[in-house]
């Protein structure tokens, strides 16, 4: 569908810049690599660079996609933080295997992580979550999330019963943390790193997992 305000959506297109991928620029290691990627995302002043698209198997077998915060990435894998109540978690729970697609759209690249997930300990859930402002511990509290409420209005009361529950203090576990809000680790088993180049000559370089060491494979656009 289309009005006279903007082209058709057909219309749509954006022109590449020249920018290449090379295997000689690539490192060995998929995280470093990774890392540099970030790190340019970072200094490109994108906003939420660390902002992925985390899909999980849904329970009627059908693709269930949302987005999450990426809070670290190392060795061992991408970190985020959720509910251990949500939809989300009670997918990971069923098939725990997910994949994260970040998205650098002013770099023209994406990035693609997929692999097994395990929790997070209790101690590094703590420490992400004591570093989180007043209002998102809280937060944390009130959202039942993925559940159907009833309006705004609920989630405004949960809120008020919770900053009364754990009034804000100097304290560092003023607002504990719930039992069911953690962390969950992304171990990768491929990462795929694609530049966009004119005339959809596209550049994509897979790293896949073999045993302690990884292969890399370039792969047509
Ligand atoms: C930019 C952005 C960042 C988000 N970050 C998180 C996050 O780090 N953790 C989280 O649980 N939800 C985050 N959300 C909300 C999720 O997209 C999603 O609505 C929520 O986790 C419930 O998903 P589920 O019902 O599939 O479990 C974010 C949403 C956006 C748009």
């Amino acid at each position: 569908m289309s009005d006279s305000k903007h082209p058709s959506t057909a219309e749509l297109r954006w022109d590449y810049a020249e920018r290449v991928l090379r295997r000689s620029e690539l490192s060995d290691n998929p995280i470093e690599q990774f890392g540099a990627w970030f790190t340019d995302a970072v200094d490109a002043k994108i906003r939420e660079p660390n902002a992925m698209a985390l899909s999980t198997t849904g329970l009627d077998g059908c693709p269930s996609a949302r987005i999450v915060l990426m809070k670290d990435y190392s060795d061992r894998g991408l970190t985020i933080f959720t509910n251990y109540e949500s939809r989300k978690a009670k997918e990971l729970e069923a098939n725990p295997v997910a994949s994260a697609l970040f998205l650098w759209k002013d770099l023209e690249r994406q990035a693609h992580v997929r692999g097994r997930v395990e929790k997070l300990s209790g101690s590094e859930s703590d420490e992400y979550f004591y570093s989180r402002p007043y209002n998102s511990r809280i937060g944390a509290w009130a959202s039942r999330q993925s559940e159907t409420i009833p309006n705004r209005e609920w989630l405004s009361e949960r809120v008020k019963k919770y900053e009364e529950s754990f009034p804000e203090s100097d304290a560092r576990d003023c607002v504990p943390r719930p039992d069911f809000w953690g962390g969950y680790l992304l171990v990768p088993s491929s990462i795929e790193f694609w530049q966009g180049h004119s005339g959809r000559k596209h550049d994509r370089f897979v790293y896949t997992r073999e045993g302690e060491a990884w292969s890399l494979e370039r792969w047509s656009p």
